[in-house]
């Protein structure tokens, strides 16, 4: 057997990577490790084979918590735990660096000590910044690191958490960066989930500044296997861009979202701009699909409309975490805006 340790496995994309590893590798055991923040839901994992998996709540900066918790010798640590919302970072930026930079340095130190066999940091596109519009430009492996929110300013400073960990220490390691992504189980704070809810419940659909940003969207599925592909195949010390070609502007991902429900356009509302609103994410994922031998399997038509039907046929889930904090940062966020 073989023994992962997984953080932030309870939220939504290391939800789906600890379904996916267990599905596909049978002799793959997880350890997930999460702290169970207001986007952490034991309800995404209730689907997990549990003789494999075992859940520990934990903080990533609880130094002795993880130390305890950790598998000596383990074939992995997958860092996904982390705060990851732009727009809470703008309102505050202190959790963000604590957990995403200081958690960061917390794993490698036990990584260390346990002698784990190779480190994944799961990083972002957004360290790198913004593209400008009509350009041919992407993102590469050899992009500069220039982030410009502070949440992409603690993803970056986590990348170079790990950097100088191998530089200094040796530690075995490999940096993933995805764009946006998408699917079943994203808290509903994100573009995509908001949208349906707004729409599903006949609520304004707010859209930043002129709707005109594009992201580069990439199923939650997709990126998993982008992710067990780098710690496979990776070469220790790079960095892999996972990408799915599928630019798209912020409006017309709302339009296809009403067009899907049978709702009026008319629910769009234009509200005042996110500060320091990167313009373009758009990557380049030739190493990924060349290095590591991955491609995307998810068309953006399929992967869209299975994830509305999934917030459709979930209403439980989508009503559970719609609760007061979430109406209370709704309000603080939206409410005059
Ligand atoms: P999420 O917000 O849905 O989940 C984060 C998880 O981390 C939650 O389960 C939360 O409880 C846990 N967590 C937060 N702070 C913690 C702490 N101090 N200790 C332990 N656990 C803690 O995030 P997500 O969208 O699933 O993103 C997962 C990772 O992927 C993040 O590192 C993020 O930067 C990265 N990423 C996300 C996207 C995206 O589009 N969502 C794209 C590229 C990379
Ligand atoms: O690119 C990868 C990143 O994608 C991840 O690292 C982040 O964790 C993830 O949150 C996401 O960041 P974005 O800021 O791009 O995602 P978000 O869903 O917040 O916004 C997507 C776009 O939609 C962005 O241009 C802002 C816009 N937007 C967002 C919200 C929530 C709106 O117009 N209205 C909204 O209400």
């Amino acid at each position: 057997m073989k023994t992962y340790f997984v953080t932030g496995g309870a939220g939504f994309i290391g939800s789906a990577f600890v379904k996916q590893v267990l599905d596909r590798k049978p002799d793959a055991t997880i350890v997930n490790y999460d702290a169970l923040t207001y986007a952490g839901n034991l309800a995404n994992l209730e689907d997990v084979d549990s003789d494999r998996h075992q859940f520990i709540r934990g903080d990533i900066c609880d130094r002795a918590a993880v130390m305890a918790a950790m598998p000596e010798g383990c074939d992995a640590v997958f860092n996904f735990a982390a705060e990851s919302h732009v727009d809470r970072s703008i309102e505050s930026a202190d959790e963000f660096l604590r957990t995403n930079v200081i958690g960061t340095q917390v794993l490698i130190d036990a990584a260390r000590t346990k002698g784990v066999r190779r480190f994944v940091q799961v990083s972002t596109d957004e360290v790198m910044g913004s593209l400008a519009d009509d350009t041919n430009d992407y993102f590469t492996e050899d992009s500069l690191l220039q982030p410009n929110s502070p949440y992409a300013a603690s993803k970056a400073a986590a990348e170079f958490v790990v950097r100088a960990a191998r530089e200094t220490h040796g530690v075995d390691a490999v940096i993933t960066r995805c764009g946006n992504n998408y699917g079943p189980r994203q808290f509903p704070e994100k573009l995509i989930p908001l949208m349906i809810a707004n729409a599903f419940n006949d609520e304004p659909l707010p859209v930043y500044g002129d709707g005109r940003n594009v992201r580069d969207w990439i199923y939650v599925g997709d990126h998993c296997a982008g992710i067990w592909a780098a710690f496979e195949r990776g070469i220790d010390g790079k960095a892999y861009n996972i990408g799915a070609r599928n630019e798209q502007f912020n409006i017309d991902v709302v339009t296809s979202i009403l067009d899907a429900l049978g709702k009026p356009h008319s629910l769009i509302k234009y509200v005042t701009d996110r500060p320091g609103h990167d313009r373009r994410y758009a990557i380049d994922p030739t190493l990924a699909e060349t290095e590591l031998g991955w491609k995307p399997m998810v068309t953006w038509e399929d992967g869209l409309r299975s994830t509305i039907d999934w917030y459709l046929n979930n209403s439980d889930w989508v009503n559970n975490v719609r609760n007061g904090e979430y109406q209370e940062y709704y309000a603080k966020m939206y409410g005059g805006r």
